[in-house]
């Protein structure tokens, strides 16, 4: 087990992943919207991509990595040496593309990547983690490390049955039981609670979970429109939607002293605290 000294815990980050249980719920648009709004707060963010086998976060910052994930699992990169700034107060760490066998690392494997974490030489205050939502025992090991999980979902019904599936395995395997809900491509707050309802009916009102919504984000045109520009700028798309709502979810989230969860607590560096043997 890895020991800590006081000053090395006092500065481990917030660990934010985010999920959705189907895909193209817009995980990785809003995680990349999310570190740019947590920066112009005056964080220091870096973004993680997790999504290992179709890994995008780079496309959309317009970033092209010489080196990936893979390269630390191969010993042949550090950390430090992947790492890619983005700006002044945002680094990305790119995921695997097109590698197949990325997407299915052993769980030794996918230790081997969160301690290389440990070797950043400086700390962020945010690491976000973007995910492929996948429902896979790695990724869910993965999300089970962080301190925080934002579940994206949409009004389909499908992004909400997946959502539950997906939350129920966390649960199970994980035993977590505090999620954070972005609305995605929601019209308002009045639908927005409907989602919240339909999902707390799908998980099942027995069970000891707690959803907790963040917002919601409308479809936004001006995303539509510029395709190649996804990680909106705000100078660009003043009057975006998306940037206000994105902006009130981070100012939401800084203003909250971190939680806690039942099972222990902030993790990401922590590798006792990932479940070897528990995966499913
Ligand atoms: N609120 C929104 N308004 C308009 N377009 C959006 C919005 N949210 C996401 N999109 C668009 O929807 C598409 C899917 O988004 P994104 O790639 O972020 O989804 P994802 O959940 O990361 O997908 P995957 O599961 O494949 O990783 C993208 O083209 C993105 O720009
Ligand atoms: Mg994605």
């Amino acid at each position: 087990m890895k020991m800590f000294t006081e000053e090395q815990k006092a500065s481990v980050p917030r660990v934010i992943a985010v999920t959705s249980g189907k895909g193209g719920t817009g995980k990785t648009f809003i995680t990349v919207n999310l570190a740019k709004a947590f920066c112009q707060q005056g964080k220091n963010v870096i973004l993680l991509d997790g999504d290992f086998g179709l890994a995008n976060v780079h496309l959309l910052l317009d970033k092209k990595p010489n080196h990936d994930l893979e390269a630390i699992l191969s010993n042949e990169c550090s950390i430090e040496d992947i790492l890619i700034p983005v700006s002044e107060r945002f680094s990305m760490i790119p995921g695997g593309r097109g590698k197949p066998f990325m997407a299915q690392l052993t769980p030794y494997q996918l230790l081997g990547l969160i301690n290389a974490m440990d070797d950043i030489a400086t700390r962020p205050d945010i690491l976000l983690l973007d995910t492929a939502g996948t429902i896979s025992a790695g990724e869910l090991q993965l999300i089970a490390a962080a301190g925080e999980i934002i579940m994206v979902v949409t009004p389909d019904m499908l992004s909400l049955q997946d959502a539950a599936d997906y939350i129920h395995q966390l649960y199970i395997h994980h035993h977590i039981q505090r999620f954070l809900l972005i609305a995605n491509l929601t019209k308002n707050h009045r639908e927005e609670n409907k989602i919240l309802e339909k999902l707390h009916s799908m998980i099942g009102f027995g069970i000891d979970i707690i959803l907790k919504p963040l917002g919601h984000i409308p479809k936004d045109e001006c995303v539509i429109k510029s395709s190649m520009c996804k990680h909106i700028n705000p100078k660009i798309f003043p009057q975006s939607k998306t940037i206000k709502s994105i902006k009130q979810m981070t100012e939401k989230l800084c203003r909250e002293p971190i939680k806690s969860f039942a099972r222990g607590g902030l993790t990401f560096f922590y590798e006792q605290h990932i479940t070897l043997h528990k995966g499913i």
